[in-house]
């Protein structure tokens, strides 16, 4: 585990409400909800190794770089160390797509410590053979790239992390995208693509989730679609499903208030229950 995890936050009333970011971006995709929802919560957006302000997994380890994996529930681990630092007994946490597999680890790890969960434009099921195959082969080249590392994942992620609609309607998300991207580190990419490689599948831990649970999707999100988020909604007991319209697979920087609607509902409940 490195020795500090970045954050960011806002807020000083409220519940707390954790955020975890996905690959391989970091924890700016969630300045929407760091500027919409500071008055009503205390909000902290954490940078996972190797991303954002945080050294990847492998820096001042003894473990080569292409050996490192960052497995699913290091980085819970990370989440629960940043809540532990700010003194978050209990938390909301949402993450978004690997985000969300981090959430699950929490969730089914450290699951005392939550008041409610998000599950943002993500998935309970392991990688198939080949999409496991594939990712540790863009481990291996991420590694092999030296300065131009992840370089080649960036253009064809852009596509695809995006409703069709934003890059004319909001062509600053599209810019905001690519600079978290450029600076993830590779160690750090390279040590997520192996970790997510090796992920468990968490779909039979779903319905064991016993806190207020909002699952949220972008309608246009061609990564994990609407179809697959409301089968992982009915999978956790009592789940809010929100579609959100002209939004992809990173619904909540492209469309924040409509996500932050979703979001200040799933506060409520969980304050209520
Ligand atoms: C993400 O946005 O975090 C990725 O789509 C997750 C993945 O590659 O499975």
């Amino acid at each position: 585990m490195p020795g500090s995890i970045s954050f960011a936050g806002r807020g000083v009333v409220g519940p707390p409400l954790l955020l975890v970011h996905g690959f391989p971006v970091d924890g700016a995709m969630w300045r929407g909800q760091l500027d919409g929802l500071g008055t009503q919560a205390r909000v902290v957006a954490v940078d996972l190794p190797g991303f954002g302000h945080t050294p990847p997994l492998s820096e001042g380890d003894a473990t080569p770089v292409a050996a490192t994996v960052a497995t699913m529930d290091q980085y819970a681990d990370n989440v629960i160390a940043v809540a532990d630092a700010l003194g978050f007994t209990r938390f909301v946490l949402a993450g978004l797509s690997m985000g969300g597999y981090v959430a699950l680890a929490v969730a089914r790890r450290y699951g005392a410590r939550l008041a409610g969960l998000a599950l943002c434009d993500t998935r309970a099921d392991a990688d198939t053979p080949a999409a496991r195959q594939q990712r540790l082969a863009d481990a291996d080249r991420v590694l092999a790239g030296g300065h131009q590392g992840h370089r080649f994942l960036i253009a064809p992620s852009l596509q695809r992390l995006v409703s069709p609609s934003t890059p004319t309607k909001r062509p600053e998300v599209i810019a905001h995208l690519t600079s978290m991207m450029e600076r993830a580190t590779p160690a750090g990419v390279a040590a997520a693509l192996r970790g997510m490689a090796e992920r468990r599948d968490a779909r039979a831990d779903l319905r064991q989730i016993a806190v207020p649970a909002l699952v949220v999707v972008g309608a246009d999100d061609v990564i994990t679609p609407p179809e697959a988020a409301r089968q992982l909604a009915a999978a956790i007991p009592g789940a809010e499903l929100a579609v959100i319209s002209e939004a992809g697979h990173m619904a909540p920087l492209e469309a924040p208030d409509a996500v932050n609607t979703a979001l200040r509902r799933l506060l409520r409940r969980a304050a209520a229950a």
